[in-house]
């Protein structure tokens, strides 16, 4: 885009310097009026219809592999997105998996994603697979992605939706169809965290009304956690998740990402929330 732009400014560029140093012609008054004429014809009827005609030519095609039609299509993968302020709810239907602020993918396989919100306007975009789509509260938006080749593709709320807006990241892995299959066949299972009897039961009173683990908590409001230590970010792009980072995003959380949902845990004594930290770090299929 860039080098297209700068080459019509400077296409534009050269014909405004022409213009400005050519001497004016004295017309008659019949050639002014065959001149104009001309203008209306080529510059204002010719040009932009054979340029429209040139982009829908290209748009169209384009914009059909972009739309998940038909409905049927064999093979195709169904995800649910779901955005909130300011995360992402990821639900794969159709194996009963739930993740969050990560979309996992098989390559080679059409997706067709169904976005919506459940708070304010968001916008589905992972510029490499697709163009945005609106995340409407009370509405379904659909996209298909494909994905030719394994990678990790960078998925960004497009839509300003509050304060952290910018740290709305989604992560998009891509990953060769046998490894998905593993993916997908791992998180059948309910995770097996550490054995640490005091940060599951701080855990149980602190987070589990907001924070689903499955076979743990019910959870419901917040992102879930069933595969937390298998991620590659905290808060949704915030923080990336090194060992000991979950104990800086529990203690810091409402500085790193001011104004997110969860209260700040000051009620909590900090090395047990340290604990809850390494703990949530083993929850991992
Ligand atoms: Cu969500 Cu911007």
């Amino acid at each position: 885009m860039l080098i297209g732009s700068a080459a019509i400014l400077a296409g534009l560029v050269g014909v405004w310097w022409y213009a400005m140093r050519r001497q004016p012609r004295a017309y008659d008054e019949q050639t002014e009026a065959r001149v104009a004429h001309r203008w209306i014809l080529w510059g204002g009827i010719a040009l932009p219809a054979s340029g429209i005609v040139l982009l829908l030519a290209f748009g169209i095609p384009m914009g059909h592999r972009m739309l998940p039609l038909p409905h049927d299509e064999p093979g195709a993968l169904h995800v649910e997105v779901t955005g909130h302020q300011w995360w992402w709810e990821v639900d794969y239907p159709e194996f009963g998996v739930v993740t969050a602020n990560q979309l996992v993918l098989p390559a080679e396989t059409p997706v067709h994603v169904a976005v919506t919100s459940a708070d304010v306007i968001h916008s589905f975009w992972v510029p490499s697979l697709a163009g945005k789509v609106d995340m409407i509260p009370g509405h379904t938006n659909r996209v298909r992605l494909y994905a030719h080749e394994p990678g990790i593709y960078r998925g960004q709320c497009a839509e300003f939706c509050g304060a952290q807006h910018a740290r709305m990241i989604l992560w998009v892995d891509v990953l060769s169809p046998t490894d998905f299959e593993a993916w997908r066949a791992a998180r059948q299972v309910a995770p097996s965290p550490d054995d640490d009897p005091h940060a599951m039961a701080a855990f149980r009173s602190h987070c589990a009304d907001c924070h689903r683990i499955a076979g743990i908590s019910g959870g419901g409001r917040g992102p879930d956690l069933s595969d937390l230590g298998t991620r590659r970010f905290l808060g949704a792009g915030t923080l990336a998740l090194n060992p000991g980072a979950t104990r800086r995003w529990l203690r810091e959380h409402q500085t790193l990402k001011a104004g997110n949902a969860m209260p700040a845990h000051v009620d909590v004594p900090p090395e047990l929330l340290d604990r809850v930290g390494d703990w949530l770090e083993t929850v991992r299929p």
